[in-house]
């Protein structure tokens, strides 16, 4: 949990200068012996400089012995040893020494002892090492004691969290009372080995937050959980100990600490060394299907879903008005009760499993025994890989009692197996199909509760997790038919349609037959020449936008404005009608929508066909229901709706799909007007570029490599684009570069201008680059909630890399991909970006947007 996720939303390796640890070379003293005692006013220094013990004075007069970090200038404790037993008085009136047991013993005024070790050792010493860990020795070197044993509110480095079963220590958090009283608060976060070892933390002695139970990879609950290059995190599970503990890797100088504050809120923080403050990076529990238990017995919690909690399979709320109400807690009750005999399973997927503290783990079970195991007991409920290292790994996990605190992941998680009466089983469940099946009922968007709330209405939607099957058009990943959808609009068109105008398909049809199919050989369309050209009657699209109502209008495209329709057979589909004027004639216009619908890509706006009606031209796509990007990104009520997994994910995707543009599709295609605007957004906020390839249906992206007219727009062209017509697929990394560092910053290029420092979006997160700052660029929206600073801070590095003057310095897309993708990438250091040097465009209209076909690389030249 937790703590697993926060080792990887650590550090990169450019953090070197961005925290580095000032080791002031000491001259300390870092050992008490006996002869040696610590006095209330010193402080022990240990070796490298890093860590500091000594008596610190908090609230109501009382004073504690600590250890703190020693170069940082607010005292920072991280390990209290008197909690519970403070020196009254101050730091003068407290001694520590080395009693004549050879414990540790903290002695108030010279003469009553207000804490001992519970370590002694004869003639021993103790030793503050530089990780900050006190150790006390015997004389011949053992441990007889160690702070790392006794953890407060802090897990630093190399501490253990966890417990000895052999000797029965159980090192756990727990929480200061208030931010400046050291005594032990309300919340404790510890382990529980019962079942398979899961993490929980406590509010007192009730439970919050639960990890999931441990998979033998990761806690279930905790599905991002990985290891970076700066931090690396271990969790180790046998019968002599199980324990989580993370580390630095080699030579990182960070300052790095893992926190619960008196809050209950577990927290990773950084010391930022330029800004002087902790920086926390990430924050625990962090969102509503943390609660435990959230959703009651056999409920499944779901962040994306209004209300939150669901049901599996199989089930339905127990109190259905109280879920209408978003009070999940009732849980879910069996549709039908088990017959033992006549039982299957249903699966769930991407689940944080149920606590295993009753279930049984057989590590010896591989999952079809594990499967057979559970059926022939008539008490298990459900069964679950316990080892999800590889897919094949033994290990079984069966539940007996009630399902508590399930929740469902977007990505992630793993599958769990639910029994189910026959009856209830759905269609292609396991006793027919054996992986296929699956579907966590979700009680309805919130559209839906909204109603129900209202008007006591009560609806049950039903949603298909396996939804591919159910809408191929939007999620076509071009492994189907080419144009198998569409073929069937266009049969359903042109059944409905009796018009005159319908002729225009068979017009399509005859070309088609007439042109040689040599650009798309690998697609064999067999007889049916007119599946070709996909083709929509004007009358069918008129009908489809309400005759381009301006109520349908979705917005002002680069080639025209665009409206939204929807078909007869209830596909939605946007329309755009192109005004411009194609420098090409009808047949050469065909050519092209034929072959960009051929790109199909799930990164791509599909385009669907073209409507021809005398001289009009209009191109026919799907539709994407959250809209444009920028429609997010740039709005301050919305953009905190992308946080950074979002985000993240649709820098990835608009890369995936340029590479496929540039470099798999049969068509090699620049872009050249990548920007937010036409980065589209799915129900499920996927990413898909729309408007590529409409240069070449005009007949403007010529194989030459030079364009008198530039399409385009400002802030995103590359320099040797917007100054001299020359394009390559390194103006569109360059468009790129911009639109990611947009996504990062929240904040758009063109307009973006800071005032005290005179410079651009770029040249700004350029300069924060250099500063060691670039987590400053992070979008203030969305700061604060959980970000892999990692993935931050590379993406940030990526769009400067992108954004480099020359051509030859940015990366190809292929590159890109990999970048993003590795987890331990090699990047350059980028330089400066393009224009960054004085010369700016000031002119605030896109070029693209004109209705001419206005060629301003004229001036652009004259303005050299
Ligand atoms: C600490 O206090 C002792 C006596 O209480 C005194 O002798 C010593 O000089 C003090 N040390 C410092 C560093 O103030
Ligand atoms: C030393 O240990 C013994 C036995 O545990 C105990 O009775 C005694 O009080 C200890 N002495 C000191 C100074 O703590
Ligand atoms: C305790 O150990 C220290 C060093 O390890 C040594 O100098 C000292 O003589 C020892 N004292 C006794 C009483 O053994
Ligand atoms: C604990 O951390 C949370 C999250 O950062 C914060 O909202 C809360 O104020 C903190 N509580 C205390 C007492 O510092
Ligand atoms: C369980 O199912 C079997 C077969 O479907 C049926 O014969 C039996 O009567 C059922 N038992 C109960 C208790 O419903
Ligand atoms: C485990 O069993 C005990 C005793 O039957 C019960 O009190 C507890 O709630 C169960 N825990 C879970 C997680 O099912
Ligand atoms: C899990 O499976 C992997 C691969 O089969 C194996 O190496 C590992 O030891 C297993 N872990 C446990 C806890 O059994």
């Amino acid at each position: 949990m937790i703590m697993m996720t926060w080792p990887w939303r650590a550090l990169p390796p450019l953090a070197a200068g961005l925290l580095l640890l000032l080791s002031s070379p000491a001259a300390s003293i870092d050992t008490i012996t006996v002869e040696a005692p610590l006095e209330g006013n010193r402080t022990l220094v240990s070796a490298g400089g890093t860590f500091a013990l000594g008596f610190f004075d908090a609230a109501a007069g009382h004073t504690y012995l600590g250890i703190w970090y020693n170069n940082i200038p607010a005292r920072t404790v991280v390990w209290v040893a008197n909690r519970r037993s403070p020196v009254v008085g101050s730091v003068a009136a407290a001694e520590l020494k080395i009693d004549s047991n050879g414990s540790l013993a903290i002695v108030q005024a010279q003469r009553s002892v207000v804490w001992v070790s519970p370590g002694a050792a004869g003639n021993a010493t103790a030793l503050l090492l530089d990780n900050g860990n006190l150790v006390l020795r015997f004389a011949g070197g053992g441990v007889a004691w160690q702070s790392f044993d006794y953890p407060t509110d802090t897990l630093l480095p190399g501490m253990k969290l966890g417990v000895d079963l052999r000797t029965g220590l159980d090192r756990y958090m727990s929480s200061w009372r208030l931010a400046d009283d050291p005594s032990p608060g309300e919340y404790t976060f510890r382990i529980d080995t019962h079942g398979s070892p899961e993490f929980f933390l406590y509010r007192w002695s009730m439970r919050t937050y639960g990890s999931g139970p441990w998979n033998g990879y990761q806690f279930s609950g905790v599905p991002n959980l990985r290891t970076n290059t700066l931090l690396s995190y271990q969790f180790m599970s046998t019968a002599k100990e199980a324990y989580y503990q993370y580390d630095l890797d080699g030579g990182a100088t960070v300052l790095t600490r893992f926190v619960m504050n008196s809050s209950g809120q577990i927290q990773r923080l950084m010391w930022i060394d330029t800004t002087r403050s902790w920086s926390v990076f990430s924050s625990y529990p962090m969102d509503e299907c943390e609660a435990y238990r959230a959703c009651g017995a056999y409920g499944v919690c779901n962040v994306e879903t209004s209300p939150m909690c669901g049901c599996p399979v199989g089930f339905e709320p127990r109190y259905p008005q109280a879920w209408a109400l978003r009070d999940g807690s009732g849980g879910c009750i069996r549709r039908t009760p088990l017959n033992c005999t006549g039982d299957g399973f249903a699966v769930a997927r991407n689940m944080k499993l149920p606590e295993s503290a009753n279930a049984t783990v057989d590590m010896a079970l591989g999952l079809e025994e594990c499967r057979l195991r559970c059926l022939s007991n008539c008490a298990c409920r459900a069964y679950a890989s316990a080892n999800v290292t590889s897919p094949g790994a033994k290990g079984c996990f069966m539940w007996t009692g009630d399902l508590l605190d399930m929740r469902r992941f977007d990505n992630g998680g793993q599958d769990l197996f639910i029994r189910l009466a026959a009856s209830d089983l759905p269609t292609n469940s396991l006793s027919d199909n054996s992986q296929t099946a699956m579907l966590v009922s979700i009680i309805v968007p919130s559209v839906v509760a909204l109603l129900l709330l209202l008007g006591g209405l009560v609806i049950c939607v039903i949603k298909v997790k396996d939804n591919k099957k159910a809408i191929p058009s939007v999620l076509n990943n071009g492994q189907d038919t080419p144009f198998g959808q569409r073929n069937h609009n266009a049969a359903a068109i042109n059944n409905r349609q009796v018009t005159p105008i319908g002729r225009r398909n068979h017009i399509a049809a005859t070309n088609d037959a007439q042109d040689n199919n040599s650009w798309h050989p690998t697609i064999e369309q067999g007889s049916h020449q007119d599946l070709d050209l996909p083709s929509f009657d004007v009358a069918t699209i008129l009908y489809a936008t309400s005759n381009f109502s301006s109520d349908n209008k979705l917005g002002q495209g680069g080639f025209g404005p665009v409206y939204m329709g929807r078909l007869d057979n209830g596909q939605d589909i946007a329309v755009k009608r192109l005004s411009r004027r194609s420098t090409q004639g009808l047949r050469e216009f065909k050519n092209e929508v034929k072959l960009i619908a051929k790109l199909q890509h799930r990164n791509l706006v599909r385009l669907l066909g073209c409507c021809i009606d005398g001289s009009e031209r209009m191109l026919v796509y799907e539709y994407m229901h959250n809209r444009s990007l920028n429609t997010f990104l740039f709005n301050e009520e919305k953009q905190s709706m992308l946080n950074w997994a979002k985000r993240f994910n649709i820098i990835n995707g608009i890369a995936r799909g340029i590479l496929y543009l540039h470099q798999d599709s049969a068509l090699r295609i620049i872009h050249r007007d990548l920007k937010a605007s036409n980065i589209l957004l799915d129900r499920d906020m996927n990413p898909k570029i729309s408007d590529f390839g409409v240069a070449r249906i005009f007949g403007t992206d010529q194989t030459t490599a030079y364009t008198k007219k530039v399409v385009g727009t400002y802030g995103y062209m590359s320099p040797e684009y917007a100054m001299d017509g020359v394009f390559s697929m390194k103006s569109d990394v360059f468009s790129f570069g911009v639109l990611v560092l947009e996504i990062v910053s929240g904040k758009k290029n063109r307009g973006f201008y800071h005032n005290e420092l005179d410079l651009n979006l770029l040249r700004y997160a350029w300069r924060l680059w250099k500063e060691g700052r670039s987590l400053e660029f992070l979008d203030q929206s969305i700061v604060g909630t959980s970000s892999n600073v990692t993935e931050v801070l590379r993406c940030i590095q990526i769009g400067l890399l992108c954004v480099q003057e020359q051509p030859r310095h940015r990366p190809t897309m292929s590159a890109v991909t990999l970048m993003l993708g590795s987890e331990s990438p090699a990047l350059h250091e980028p330089c400066e970006p393009a224009f960054s040097t004085g010369r700016s465009l000031s002119d605030d209209t896109e070029a693209s947007r004109s209705n001419s076909a206005r060629s301003w690389t004229a001036t652009a030249i004259e303005g050299r």
